[in-house]
């Protein structure tokens, strides 16, 4: 007999006897016949169990099934359209693989968040948790999609480095054999040695920071995919990370729709996303929030107020640009008209998202990036292979990072980051 999974099932297999392997969901009974809500990892169906269709041994089940007792059922597929997926099974034979050995600790009423994240191993066969994980894995097949047909390369940046990226002050150090290394925080640097070995290169894996900040928007391990272009100005810089979000969009509204309706997502808020991003600088963002009445002044940095304050201005996705040198990192390029500021900037999401890209045009010039190493008491040594690349055929370039996390929670509409994520790392978790 042949074994379908719910999200095969379609037409053709009406009037079909098949057998599907999977788990108990629920279960209801009203007498001589009862239901079974069976899942089997890519969705859910309705199996119908009536006396006299169903074997006894099979029918007499309904009150020995548990959920999540591993099973595998047998009978014909009908159309339903009231039914979940549109789809109902006529159950003849009910073989039970295993039975749980206790009550199955999340059940369908309301459990609290915490609950819920000691038990990830278990929570992910959710349904919610499900649709979650399926866009995720929709993004990040689209991230990999788009670069691959535009000619970036793929060139894996390492985990264990020598070199602080964004700052000092979030590293987690590890024993490194006889010295310390730090877990990294980005893969760009080792992308600007690729960009100018492959003219367009990438990398796409998990970055580490140690942010003491509990906030809805943090992990201590996050995937960060970064892209870096050899010859290419900030404004190009802008296009191609607007590009890379458009594409996202399309690819998820088209591919995961049945996943963004289990998740109750308003549909119509992406899709206005789809076109080309408003772009703003620094400097005209605080004069906006000092209208506001935020007494923000030039020079420092957004916190997540007026973040939020400024992206809800906009119904799609804002590029701000122009950020004082004095609160960016040591490799972004000083504006050659303003060195106040760098050619750096933050793409905006909607609906109080926050940043879900940062990116620069990078620093060429040798004695100011010295400088800059110098200022920020990073040690010169471990920089030296870095600043090769300013020795040896420097040209023009830039980049971006995208964290991955951050644009599925925007996608999906969530509240927390925590569950855009399998195994979530915060600061107060590291189990399961
Ligand atoms: O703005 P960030 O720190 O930029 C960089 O790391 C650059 N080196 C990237 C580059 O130019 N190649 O981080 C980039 C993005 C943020 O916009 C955010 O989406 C995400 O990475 N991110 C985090 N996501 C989850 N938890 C955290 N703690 C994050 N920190 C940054
Ligand atoms: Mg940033």
């Amino acid at each position: 007999m042949k074994t379908v999974m719910v999200n095969e099932l379609n037409d053709s297999y009406c009037g079909e006897s098949i057998q599907m392997k999977g788990w108990v969901y629920n279960t209801r009974s009203i007498g001589k016949i009862w239901f079974l809500i069976f899942r089997d990892g890519t969705g859910l169906i309705q199996g119908v169990i009536v006396k006299n269709e169903a074997s006894e041994e099979t029918f007499g089940l309904e009150s020995k099934l548990n959920q999540e007792d591993s099973i595998i059922i047998e009978g014909i597929i009908r159309k339903e359209n009231r039914s979940i997926g549109g789809f109902e099974i006529g159950i003849k034979n009910i073989e039970v693989v295993n039975h749980v050995i206790e009550e199955y600790p999340i059940s369908p009423k309301e459990h609290g968040t915490d609950f819920l994240m000691s038990n990830r191993h278990l929570w992910i066969r959710s349904k919610r948790q499900n649709a979650i994980m399926r866009i995720r894995h929709q993004v990040s097949k689209s991230i990999r999609d788009f670069f691959d047909s535009n000619g970036f390369v793929l060139i894996d940046s390492p985990i264990f480095t020598a070199n602080a990226v964004e700052g000092t002050t979030s590293l987690f150090e590890v024993d490194y054999f006889e010295r310390s290394a730090f877990l990294t925080q980005s893969g760009q640097l080792y992308q600007e040695a690729s960009a100018s070995a492959f003219g367009k290169s990438y990398c796409f894996g998990p970055c580490f920071r140690a942010e003491k900040s509990k906030t809805r928007r943090h992990l201590t391990e996050f995937w960060m995919v970064e892209p870096e272009i050899a010859y290419c100005d900030i404004n190009e810089n802008m296009a191609w990370a607007e590009k890379l979000l458009i594409y996202i969009i399309n690819n998820v509204l088209k591919n995961k729709e049945s996943e963004l309706k289990t998740l109750d997502r308003d549909i119509n808020k992406l899709k206005l996303c789809t076109s080309s991003f408003p772009r703003i600088s620094y400097t005209e963002c605080i004069k906006i929030l000092n209208d506001s009445g935020n007494q923000i002044k030039w020079g420092d940095d957004f916190g997540s107020p007026e973040e939020t304050y400024i992206a809800e201005k906009f119904d799609k996705p804002v590029i701000v640009y122009g950020f004082p040198s004095e609160i960016k990192a040591f490799y972004m390029k000083r504006d050659p008209e303003n060195d106040k500021v760098v050619l750096g900037m933050d793409i905006l999401a909607p609906e109080g998202y926050g940043e879900i890209v940062g990116g620069s045009e990078r620093e060429t010039n040798l004695d100011i990036l010295l400088e800059r190493i110098k200022n920020e008491k990073l040690n010169q040594s471990d920089y030296e292979w870095f600043l090769d690349l300013r020795r040896f055929g420097s040209v023009q370039h830039s980049g971006f990072g995208m964290g991955l996390e951050r644009v599925v929670a925007w996608i999906c509409g969530l509240s927390h980051i925590r569950e855009t994520i399998p195994f979530a790392r915060t600061m107060t978790r590291l189990n399961p």
